[in-house]
């Protein structure tokens, strides 16, 4: 009992500094969920450097689906670095990387191009 105990004390802790090491990031890295809610808060957090307010930037709108949701999860070589990170290495799921998708795509269309 008292070694499940340390584990369960050990296991707070972690998480309590993960949260620290992520809160620079914002409250959505935080939590480490994606919603239709929040996606705009973690494409903002983690995404308009390379992307762009507007999703104007390296995001070809044309492209399948799947492909697009792949990208998110799995990552992608660019032509020159810096490469797409691997989002589902940092936990974000497919659901998740589909409402990215779904709100970057918004973003491109009201922006007009
Ligand atoms: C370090 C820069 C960087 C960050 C941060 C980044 N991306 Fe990317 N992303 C790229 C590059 C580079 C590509 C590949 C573009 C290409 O192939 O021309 C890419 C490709 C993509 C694609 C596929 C579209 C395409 O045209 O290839 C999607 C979708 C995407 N990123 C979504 C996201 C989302 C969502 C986030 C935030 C959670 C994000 N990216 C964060 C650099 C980044």
């Amino acid at each position: 009992m008292k070694a499940l105990k340390k584990i369960g004390i050990g296991i707070t802790t972690t998480s309590v500094v993960g949260l620290l090491l992520l809160a620079p990031f914002g409250k959505a890295a935080a939590t480490q969920e994606v919603s239709a809610a929040n996606a705009a808060d973690f494409y903002k957090a983690k995404c308009t450097a390379c992307h762009g307010a507007k999703a104007e930037k390296k995001f070809d709108a044309t492209l399948p689906e799947d492909q697009l949701v792949d990208a998110v999860l799995k990552g992608k070589k660019a032509e020159k670095p810096p490469n797409m990170p691997s989002f589902e290495a940092k936990g974000v799921t497919a659901d998740q990387a589909k409402g990215l998708v779904a709100f970057m795509k918004q973003l491109k269309s009201s922006a007009g191009n």
